[in-house]
């Protein structure tokens, strides 16, 4: 296994100062950030990542790009499941890649590269990878149009991209209303507690109110030039899986 975190850290110095204080943010909690999944989640969110998973199997030979890869979760699973997979994560944490290198196994016999990037400006040639994994990290870009360009950029003709995210609902109903109030003073309240830092939680459920509906980031992946081939919803429709495909 190769890991490299200080790879290419030319263009970290082009980043806007949204993804520069989002890295800075994460860092503070990388620590913290896996104990505080799950227990916002109940555990649930290493289900959610499996699900993901069967929505793109078989994997692809090209190497596959996981970006926004945190403490690594993503990248463990697909191990998992594609024990030689050749898998290139990329944060804007320095702190959260250095959690993913304690968890990544060092037996694997893939080859595993993580670096320091932006998700708006990636450092790869065109048409590079076969599979595009990102998980809870396009709400937090300022840009995920031009995210989306930037992926369709690197991916593979015919190559798969999974988005998995939590979203906010436009439907008024009980059930709604109460995650909304989980949603909303849960997080803080853990975070204060156990991350000891109030600010990073009370962040989460404003980005996921501040970001779009599924719908809406469907069209931008369609926008971009992307085929959605599957999506789908659990936790009452607030976590979603959207898989797209670059046109052959
Ligand atoms: C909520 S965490 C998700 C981590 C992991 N994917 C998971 O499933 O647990 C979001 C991650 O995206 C990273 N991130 C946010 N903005 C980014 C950007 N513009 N470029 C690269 N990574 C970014 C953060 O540093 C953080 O590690």
């Amino acid at each position: 296994m190769k890991i490299n975190p200080n790879q290419n850290l030319s263009n970290i110095d082009e980043q806007t100062s949204h993804s520069r204080n989002i890295g800075s943010m994460f860092s503070q909690i990388a620590k913290y950030y896996d104990l505080m999944n799950s227990l916002m989640s109940f555990g649930k969110h290493h289900s959610w990542r499996k699900k993901l998973i069967d929505l793109i199997l078989p994997f692809s030979q090209d190497p596959s790009l996981d970006i926004g890869m945190g403490t690594g979760d993503m990248i463990i699973e697909i191990l998992q499941h594609s024990p030689t997979q050749t898998i290139v994560g990329v944060d804007i944490s320095k702190k959260m890649i250095e959690e993913a290198k304690k968890k990544i196994p060092s037996t694997s016999n893939s080859d595993i590269v993580l670096l320091l990037s932006d998700a708006h400006t990636l450092p790869f040639q065109n048409n590079f990878f076969g599979l595009i994994t990102i998980t809870f990290g396009i709400r937090n870009f300022h840009s995920p149009g031009l995210a989306l360009n930037e992926f369709n950029r690197v991916l593979k003709p015919g190559g798969k991209i999974a988005i998995l995210e939590i979203f906010k609902s436009d439907k008024l109903n009980v059930t709604n209303f109460l995650f909304q109030i989980y949603f909303k003073l849960f997080p803080p309240i853990l975070g204060k507690l156990v991350a000891k830092n109030q600010k990073a939680y009370k962040y989460l459920p404003r980005s996921v109110d501040k970001f779009t509906t599924v719908n809406q980031l469907s069209d931008q992946i369609k926008n971009a030039g992307l085929q959605i081939i599957d999506t789908q919803a659990t936790l009452f429709n607030h976590v979603n899986i959207i898989v797209a495909k670059k046109p052959n």
